[in-house]
């Protein structure tokens, strides 16, 4: 049996986060778990990295009644002092961005400079938070009735349940904890159960900003767990809004218990996003964002590219160069700074993703590029083109969570407009064109169903200042920039009369 990394000298750096060979796995102002053991391994080799003890639902229990009784304390201090504190949670994010960068990247197996990013954009948002717990508020609206005031007031909805994937194991979360916590709401995070260390290393440092500041650190609760945690998470009244990022079927599975009980939800799931290239596109332009959006994070992104619709007239000639640019593409350890792509999350994708190619194969699709599982330790798959398919291939309407491209041929506006709009997910969406007129149609009513709809660059890589999100199996959900904190407030209309009379509104009379 090989001994756990981070006993290794390489990998020493892991104790800077204040992780042991056994961490523990719930934290709600004191640290804690007694439940299931979970190993945590490195997709990179398959090796064991450390340990993390889960939580009992005896724990969640515990965990939530704590949370509770620290809203109270956190909901009392005023907007702009809260975002002070979010401020120092982006701080001390900074000092540790490198070392919490490369932890990701070890545990998930995201190349180091994307790993980073994620902590980047953690930071990102705490300070987008910072400006806006000094701007959130309703307007003051004209009321038909005299000497009367009318007015919106956004009050927190309370505790918020953050229940995050594998593939963005801290850039969601601080999506969902900085603006949650600037509303005046308290946070339980449960994060994938594959990448557990991650979840502690991050709760480490947002506790230490709590109890510094003398907070209950229950404020940023968070119990380790798989299903059990999360379908308690779904179904308990006291979680006011559970915010979920994850597939479409566990989606649906956690939306159908959260509306059981009338609670609020925000869903983030799957995606099936494509890249449509007209005639007149840039094709220097086209080609690195093919790659980068279907290759990045190894085809495990929410917003990867996995159609690539071409106008017939430059199909050919950018198959081959999208193909080239694949062989050149570096495939090595994920912490390595020149490595370009690493490995799958889990064997299991790895199964998944000989599964799709068989299905593709099947279906008419002509692998031009990859297709097979490379000979060396760890989940890596080549990254693959499929061409030939036809546009309502059942494979190519599937979300199949690994770097296989279909590459899609067409010949009018309108037939790539409605290709992009079949598939049941509505996440991101791209048009590779010089037509201003177009670009317009794409936005307009009639363009893409998406959330997220792109003109000239990839699918993937949103910034933070937009609201993230999309529309049909992908949930409806809104996070991070815009005004996607209205999720996590609950909207007061309030009619204040300051007058000696009581007139009522639409003129009637009821006396
Ligand atoms: N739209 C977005 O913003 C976004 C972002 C990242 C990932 N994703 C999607 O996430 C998926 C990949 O992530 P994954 O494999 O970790 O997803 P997943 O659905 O398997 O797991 C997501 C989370 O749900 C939990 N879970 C599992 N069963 C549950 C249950 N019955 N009740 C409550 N919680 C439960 C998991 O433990 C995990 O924390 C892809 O479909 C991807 O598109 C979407």
């Amino acid at each position: 049996m090989s001994s756990l990394l981070i006993n290794q000298p390489k990998y020493s750096w892991l104790k800077e986060l204040g992780l042991s060979e056994d961490n523990l796995g719930v934290y709600n102002g004191s640290w804690g778990g007694s439940g299931e053991v979970v190993t945590s391994y490195c997709p990179a080799n398959n090796e064991p990295i450390a340990r993390v003890t889960q939580a009992t639902l005896a724990e969640y229990e515990e965990t939530v009644q704590k949370a509770r009784e620290a809203w109270k304390v956190w909901a009392d201090i005023p907007a702009p002092k809260r975002g002070e504190i979010v401020r120092q949670i982006g701080d001390a994010l900074r000092k540790k961005i490198k070392v919490l960068g490369s932890l990701v990247s070890l545990e998930m197996g995201k190349i180091y400079v994307e790993g980073v990013g994620e902590i980047q954009e953690y930071v990102d948002v705490c300070d987008y938070a910072v400006g806006l717990s000094r701007m959130i508020g309703g307007p003051i609206l004209p009321s038909e009735r005299p000497g009367h005031a009318l007015l919106e007031q956004w009050n927190p909805v309370g505790l918020v349940g953050i229940i995050t994937a594998f593939n963005f194991p801290v850039a969601v979360y601080g999506w969902n904890n900085a603006i949650a916590l600037t509303c005046g709401n308290v946070c339980l995070w449960k994060g994938a159960p594959t990448t557990p260390l991650t979840s502690v290393a991050v709760t480490k440092i947002v506790a230490e900003v709590l109890e510094q500041n003398n907070l209950p650190g229950a404020i940023c609760s968070m119990t380790c767990g798989g299903a059990d945690i999360g379908t308690a998470m779904a179904k308990d009244e006291r979680v006011d809004l559970l915010s979920f990022t994850g597939s479409t079927h566990v989606g649906k599975l956690v939306a159908m218990m959260v509306q059981e009980r009338f609670g609020r939800k925000l869903l983030e799931l799957g995606g099936n996003n494509a890249i449509i290239v007209f005639e007149d596109a840039d094709l220097n332009l086209v080609v690195p964002s093919a790659v980068f959006a279907s290759v990045g994070t190894a085809g495990q992104r929410c917003t990867t590219t996995r159609r690539l619709m071409l106008h017939e007239s430059v199909h050919d000639k950018v198959v081959e160069r999208v193909a080239k640019a694949y062989k050149q593409v570096r495939i090595g350890d994920p912490w390595d700074p020149s490595t370009l792509y690493g490995p799958l999350h889990t064997i299991q994708a790895v199964e998944q993703y000989l599964a799709a190619i068989e299905q593709a194969k099947q279906q008419g699709g002509t692998v031009v590029c990859g297709g097979k599982v490379m000979d060396r330790p760890g989940n890596y798959v080549e990254p693959t083109i499929i061409t030939g398919l036809p546009h309502d291939a059942p494979i190519v309407h599937t979300e199949t969570f690994v770097p296989i491209l279909y590459v899609l041929k067409f010949n009018t506006e309108e037939e790539a407009f409605a290709w992009n709009n079949e598939v049941k997910q509505g996440l991101s969406s791209s048009i590779f064109t010089k037509d201003l007129g177009r670009v317009f149609r794409w936005m307009g009513p009639k363009g893409s169903d998406c959330g997220i709809v792109n003109v000239n660059i990839p699918t993937s890589g949103a910034e933070i200042g937009g609201a993230f999100g999309g529309e049909k199996h992908t949930g409806g959900g809104r996070e991070s920039g815009s005004d996607s904190w209205k999720q996590y407030m609950r909207r007061s209309t309030c009619t204040i009369n300051y007058s000696k009379d009581l007139p009522l509104a639409q003129g009637i009379k009821f006396e």
